[in-house]
């Protein structure tokens, strides 16, 4: 019970790598809110992790809408009077050459990405501040080597580590930790992407120094759990590589 008597945002919590940080999370005895777009598949993971016995609250809010994104921080604190952990996991983007992003797509991507990162730091840290709290943030790979097709994507990625560092440099006096997960695992959209390419999927696993994608919740969400407990408190900073060794970039 790591994160006994901790409250966690969670974003992107519904479905994929979010859902597992939620069932880690839960198993580990945290209470938490969490964003997702879509109610249903809100409304369910809200069930599995009241089954677990987990104080859960969905919060259906679009990351694309700044207004309500900062609206979210005030429903948390109002439900449960204060915030020990958050977690940015929610990122949409869409992947095409250069000259193919639009002003739209790159929109999609920031706003998702370094925009609600951002956002829902800067309205967080008063009440991290009180419990010397904890954020973490999730990049890619794909933005640490600028892979190709993904330059609204990596765009984003890079710059929410590098506001990572830099609240890391500035908030590190309140007690407060962020680190950077970049993380590989079967999420629905990677294995609905099996379906359509098996080669190209197996291609990609053959090239993983570990041979399988990660797992979100034993895996990645199991790292989150311990970024986000009291055994992570000297690390600050840091961008810590959860993919089965297979990006080696820094
Ligand atoms: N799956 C991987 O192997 C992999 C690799 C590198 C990085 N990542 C990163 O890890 C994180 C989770 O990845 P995933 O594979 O689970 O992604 P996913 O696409 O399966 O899920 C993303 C989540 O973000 C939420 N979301 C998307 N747009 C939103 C919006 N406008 N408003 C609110 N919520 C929104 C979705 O509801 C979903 O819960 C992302 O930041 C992703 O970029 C994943």
């Amino acid at each position: 019970m790591r994160l006994a008597n901790k409250i966690a945002l969670i974003t992107g919590g519904s479905s994929g790598i979010g859902r597992g940080i939620c069932h880690a999370f839960a198993k580990e005895g945290a209470s938490i809110a969490f964003v997702g777009l879509n109610e249903e598949k809100g409304r369910k993971t809200e069930q599995e992790l009241l089954d677990l016995g987990c104080d859960a609250f969905f919060i259906r809010s679009d990351l694309t809408d700044r207004k309500e994104v900062v609206s979210i921080i005030p429903k948390v604190i109002g439900r449960y009077g204060k915030l020990d952990v958050l977690v940015n996991n929610a990122h949409a983007s869409k992947n095409v050459p250069i000259e193919e992003t639009t002003e739209d797509i790159m929109d999609l991507s920031l706003n998702t990405g370094i925009w609600a990162t951002f956002l829902l730091m800067k309205n967080a840290l008063p009440y991290l501040k009180e419990t010397k709290g904890k954020v973490v943030n999730f990049a890619s790979g794909a933005g640490m080597e600028g892979l190709g097709n993904q330059a609204s994507y990596a765009a984003s990625k890079e710059a929410i580590r590098a506001l990572s560092r830099v609240a890391s440099n500035e908030w590190g006096k309140y007690g407060i930790n962020v680190n950077v997960v970049c993380p590989l695992a079967d999420s629905p959209g990677v294995q609905e992407w099996q379906d359509k390419h098996p080669h190209s999927y197996q291609k990609m696993v053959d090239l993983i120094p570990m041979r399988r994608l990660g797992d979100s919740e034993k895996d990645i969400g199991k790292s989150v759990v311990f970024l986000a407990s009291d055994d992570a408190s000297y690390i600050t900073g840091h961008t810590l590589m959860v993919d089965g060794g297979a990006v080696k970039a820094r």
